[in-house]
């Protein structure tokens, strides 16, 4: 089990996320020893937290943002990232937004369809300048995790099927304030074989082939993010497989010796160094269950209830005594609302603290306000 400094909590307003920092450096350097090739150019996955005590750290480190709005550009511009470290991704790009991303020199746009390629063919031109962008293919792999949030599928709002790209990549060689610079591609989240990614670099390389036939070059490839964790045992895992991870792209992916390769990281940056902390309000005795009800709930940490994702749950006030089956509930008026059934925990009284663990990413992030609750707080902790 992690340590948390308990004797800090008891001042504080629950629930609130507590970030070790200590561990989210750590992952990070691992990030930056094992993706060291000058080729390789790893982008944070804003959407996973945008945190500003977080993104500052990432930023420090010299990690580039991947963005999928005008709010997580400005979120990464405020942190301090330079407008030529973002690249920008979103099927529904606003006009607003683009001349946003226009205006503070985005690295690259990720282009998901004809007609926004064509938006921003326009809006680049009265604006007097010319966008770098990538098309976004849909590669047709199947991720074998959760349908929400596989992306790479045919029939998908994301990207572009395999069989309109040789239009657009003609097309937008053909406009005049676009440069088609690369590739992008992203086939879902939380991956956590191999396989996937082995046949994401073999498309890719089915389709670089083809197109240096015709004597088209990109300049970047861009592989998207997806790279799963440990939520079973967080302990185990603390750290992604990077090493691993990396080590596939090196081996699979025929990358020409002048070309940059991108990744878009979230989950596996910031995951494992996150836990929402709650306070345990009422243990419940039912007939044949025994609820503990705490002040946490799914505005909190909505991905059990979205996902049915299970987070590790820890009685971190007594860790070692005897154990009891609880339902894990939250206080809001949704049977959703739970965070883990027939869990086997240390006994739980009112008022002990509760920690649900790997919730860095998606976490915070996706709190919502319903029933007119307070955002939950953020705690930062470093060794
Ligand atoms: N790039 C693109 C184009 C994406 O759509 C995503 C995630 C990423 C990168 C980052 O993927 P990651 O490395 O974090 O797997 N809310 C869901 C996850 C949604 C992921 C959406 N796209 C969850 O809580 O599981």
């Amino acid at each position: 089990m992690a340590r948390f400094p308990i004797a800090e909590f008891k001042d504080l307003a629950t629930p609130f996320y507590f970030y070790d920092l200590t561990l989210l450096d750590r992952t990070i350097a691992e990030i930056k020893r094992t993706s060291r090739d000058e080729r390789f150019k790893v982008h944070y996955a804003i959407k996973a937290n945008a945190n500003p005590g977080i993104l500052r750290r990432i930023q420090a480190a010299g990690l580039g943002v991947d963005a999928v709005s005008g709010g997580e550009i400005r979120a990464a511009l405020e942190a301090g990232f330079h407008g030529d470290q973002i690249v920008y991704a979103g099927v529904g790009k606003t006009d607003a937004e683009i001349m946003l991303a226009l205006d503070n020199g985005i690295g690259c746009f990720n282009v998901e369809s004809e007609p926004e390629l064509e938006i921003i063919d326009e809006i680049s031109g009265s604006m007097g300048t010319k966008a770098n962008i990538a098309l976004r293919v849909n590669p047709n792999i199947d991720a074998h995790t959760h349908e929400y949030i596989t992306t790479g599928l045919a029939e998908n709002k994301f990207g572009i099927n395999l069989e309109q790209l040789p239009s657009l990549i003609e097309k937008a060689q053909k406009l005049e304030n676009i440069n088609l610079a690369g590739l992008h591609f992203h086939i879902g989240s939380q991956i956590t074989e191999t396989e996937p990614f082995v046949m994401l670099c073999e498309t890719i390389n089915r389709i670089q082939d083809e197109w240096e036939e015709k004597g088209i070059r990109f300049k970047s490839i861009n592989v998207g993010g997806g790279l799963g964790v440990d939520y079973a045992d967080p302990d185990r895992h603390p750290i992604p497989d990077f090493e691993g991870y990396f080590k596939v792209f090196r081996n699979h992916l025929h990358l020409r010796s002048d070309q940059e390769l991108h990744f878009e990281l979230g989950r596996s940056v910031v995951a494992q160094c996150g836990s929402l902390i709650t306070r345990v309000l009422y243990v419940k005795e039912g007939t044949t269950k025994r609820f503990a009800i705490v002040d946490a709930g799914m505005t909190d940490l909505i991905r059990p209830a979205l996902y049915n994702a299970h987070h590790r749950i820890e009685n971190i006030s007594s860790p070692n005594d005897v154990k009891h089956h609880y339902d894990v509930v939250g206080p809001i008026c949704e049977s959703s609302d739970c965070f883990g059934k027939d869990e086997v925990l240390p006994a739980i009284r009112r008022g002990d603290f509760l920690a649900l663990r790997s919730a860095g990413a998606y976490g915070e992030i996706m709190a919502s306000q319903y029933n007119c609750r307070p955002l939950p707080s953020s705690y930062f902790f470093e060794k």
